[in-house]
C-alpha cells in the first residue's frame, strides 16, 4: 500500500520562507527578549549563541524533517508525524503537545497581540498624548486592560473591541488555505515588518544625547559584559535557552505543520537555516536596538532596569509611549512601533491554530468549514477567562505552562525520537533529500548527541528551579489560587479532548485502521 499523499500548500519558496521566518519573529522578538537579556549584561548572549548554534537550529532542521515526512503520510499535526517515525503507540500521544502547546499559547498570545492593535490607534489618536511619566502610562495600561477600577473582572470594553478585530483576523487567516492565508499575509506582512523595524532602529541609533546620557551606553546593557560571573548561575541559562526556544518557535508544533506541505524535492535545510537568520537579525539587531537603548537614554540605566522588573510589558507599553511623546514626530514613530508589534505578533499567532486546524481535517476527517468553526467557538470560549481575569494572573499561568516548560519538553522529547529513535543515520539522509545546502558534517554529531542532552538538562533545570514552585502555587496570592485552578482546567480539559481525539482517529481512521489490521494479519 502506497502511502505518499500529495497535499497542496505553499506556491511560492519566498512566500514559505516569509511565513516560517513570521512564525518565529513575534512579540517575544521584541518584547521577551530585551527583557530577558538586558538583567544579565552581555553575559547573557553567551548562553543565548550556545543554544541557538547547538538547540535552536539543529532543532529547527529536526522540524521541518519530521514535519516533510509526515506531510507525506497525509500528517500535518504532530501526534501522525511522531507515529511515523517511531511506531511505538506512546509516540503519537507525545505527539499532542505539537497541537496543545500553539494553540493554548494562541489563546493569550492573541490577547497581547490585539493590545498593540489598541495601542496603535491610541497612539494615532492621541488619546494618551499628556501622559508623560511613566507612572501615567502605567495606569494608562492598566485601564486599558479594565484593572483600574479594582472590581472583579478586567473588562474595558474598547480593549475588547480591539480583541474580537485581532481574534476575527487570525481565524480568517487560519481558515483559508495555507497559500491564500498564511502565505498571503506573510508576504506583505515580513517585508512591511522589516522596514518598520529598519526605520524604528535607525530613528534610536541616531538619538542625541539627553543629560549625558548615550545610545552606546544603552546598547552596552545588551553587549557589554560586565560580570561573568552570571554565568555560573542556572537562571542565565534557563532565560537564555528558554528565549531561544520561544523566539524560533520550536517545540511548539507550528514549524512541523508548515514543513507537512512540501515534497523531497523542496530543500529544508537552507530554508530553515534562513528562517533562524532572518529571526536572529530581527531578534538580536532589531530588537536589541529600539526598546532598551531608548530607554537608556531617555530614563537612564537604573530606571530601564526598574521597568524591566515590572514584567515583560513594562518597556513597550509604558515606556516606550513616554518616550514618543517627548521625541519629534513621536506619533508616527509611536504608531510604527505598535503597527510593528501588531505584524510581529499576528504572523507568528496565525499558524497556533494551524496544528490543531489539520489534526481535525486530517485524522478526526472533519471538513476545514467544520474545523475552523469548531476551533473558533472553543478557542473564543476558552480566551474569555484570560481576558476578563487577566488581574488574577490567568495569561502567566498559561504562559508558564504552555510557552516556557512544556515547549523545552517537548522539544526534548522531539530530539530524542528524532536522534536515538528514528536515528541520526536516516534522519540525516532525510533531511537531506533536495537540500540547497549541506549541512557541515559536525552537526550530524552535534544532533545525536548535544542537542537532545542539552534539552533534556535545560528540562531538568528548570523543573529544579521553578516547577514544584509552579505546581504548588506557592508564589500566588491566596485570591488567585482559584483563577490559576481555571487556567490549568482549561489547557487539561485541552489535553483531554486530545488524548480522546488520538485514541478515535487511531480506531477510526482507515489509514490507522487498516494500518492496525495489516499489523494483526501479519
Ligand atoms: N516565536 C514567536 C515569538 O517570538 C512565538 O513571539
Amino acid at each position: 500500500m502506497s502511502q505518499a499523499v500529495t497535499r497542496t500548500g505553499w506556491a511560492t519558496r519566498f512566500g514559505l520562507i516569509m511565513a516560517v521566518a513570521g512564525n518565529a519573529i513575534g512579540l517575544g522578538n521584541f518584547l521577551r527578549f530585551p527583557g530577558k537579556a538586558a538583567p544579565y549584561g552581555g553575559a547573557f548572549m553567551v548562553p543565548y549563541f550556545l543554544a541557538l548554534i547547538l538547540l535552536g537550529i539543529p532543532l529547527m532542521w529536526m522540524e521541518w524533517t519530521i514535519g516533510r515526512h509526515g506531510g507525506k503520510f497525509g500528517h500535518g499535526s504532530t501526534p501522525g508525524m511522531l507515529h511515523r517515525m517511531w511506531h511505538n503507540p506512546v509516540a503519537k500521544y507525545i505527539g499532542i503537545f505539537g497541537v496543545l502547546l500553539p494553540a493554548m499559547v494562541g489563546v493569550y498570545y492573541i490577547y497581547i497581540e490585539s493590545w498593540a492593535l489598541g495601542y496603535a490607534w491610541q497612539t494615532l489618536t492621541g488619546a494618551y498624548w499628556g501622559k508623560t511619566s511613566q507612572a501615567a502610562m502605567a495606569s494608562v495600561f492598566s485601564d486599558y486592560l479594565g484593572m483600574g477600577g479594582g472590581g472583579p473582572i478586567s473588562f474595558n470594553a474598547r480593549a475588547y473591541f480591539f480583541f474580537l478585530i485581532t481574534f476575527a483576523c487570525n481565524i480568517l487567516i487560519m481558515s483559508l488555505s495555507i497559500s491564500k492565508g498564511i502565505e498571503f499575509v506573510a508576504k506583505y506582512a515580513m517585508p512591511a515588518l522589516l522596514v518598520i523595524g529598519i526605520v524604528l532602529a535607525i530613528r534610536v541609533l541616531t538619538l542625541p544625547p539627553l543629560e549625558g546620557r548615550t545610545v552606546s551606553e544603552g546598547l552596552a546593557q545588551i553587549w557589554r559584559v560586565s560580570d561573568w560571573s552570571v554565568l555560573r548561575h542556572s537562571d542565565v541559562w534557563i532565560a537564555a535557552t528558554g528565549q531561544i526556544f520561544f523566539t524560533l518557535s520550536v517545540g511548539l508544533g507550528m514549524v512541523h505543520s508548515y514543513a507537512s506541505f512540501l515534497n523531497y524535492e523542496h530543500d529544508i535545510t537552507l530554508s530553515g537555516l534562513t528562517s533562524c537568520t532572518a529571526n536572529e537579525f530581527v531578534e538580536v539587531i532589531l530588537g536589541g536596538t529600539i526598546a532598551i537603548p531608548a530607554a537608556v537614554v531617555f530614563f537612564g540605566v537604573v530606571d530601564t532596569r526598574a521597568i524591566l522588573d515590572q514584567g515583560t510589558f513594562a518597556i513597550g507599553f509604558h515606556a516606550l509611549p513616554v518616550i514618543f511623546q517627548r521625541m519629534p514626530a513621536g506619533q508616527v514613530f509611536g504608531v510604527m512601533w505598535f503597527i510593528l508589534l501588531f505584524l510581529a505578533g499576528l504572523t507568528s499567532s496565525m499558524a497556533m491554530f494551524t496544528p490543531l486546524l489539520l489534526f481535525l481535517e486530517d485524522e478526526l476527517q472533519l471538513t476545514r468549514k467544520r474545523a475552523a468553526i469548531g476551533i473558533a467557538l472553543c478557542v473564543f470560549v476558552l480566551m474569555q477567562p484570560v481576558v476578563l481575569f487577566y488581574h488574577r494572573g490567568v495569561l502567566d499561568e498559561l504562559d508558564y505552562w504552555m510557552g516556557d516548560f512544556c515547549l523545552v519538553l517537548f522539544g526534548a522529547l522531539e530530539a530524542m525520537i528524532f536522534a536515538w529513535i528514528f536515528g541520526m543515520k536516516k534522519g540525516w539522509a532525510e533531511m537531506h533529500l533536495g537540500a540547497d545546502l549541506q549541512v557541515p558534517r559536525v552537526f550530524y554529531y552535534v544532533m545525536k548527541y548535544i542537542t537532545p542532552v542539552f534539552a533534556v538538562a535545560l528540562v531538568v533545570w528548570s523543573a529544579q528551579d521553578s516547577l514544584w514552585r509552579r505546581i504548588t502555587m506557592q508564589a500566588a496570592a491566596p485570591e488567585n489560587v482559584p483563577f490559576l485552578w481555571l487556567a490549568r482546567a482549561m489547557m487539561l480539559a485541552m489535553a483531554g479532548f486530545l488524548i480522546w481525539g488520538v485514541w478515535y482517529a487511531w480506531r477510526t481512521h482507515p489509514k490507522f485502521f487498516e494500518e492496525a489490521a495489516a499489523k494483526r494479519r501479519s
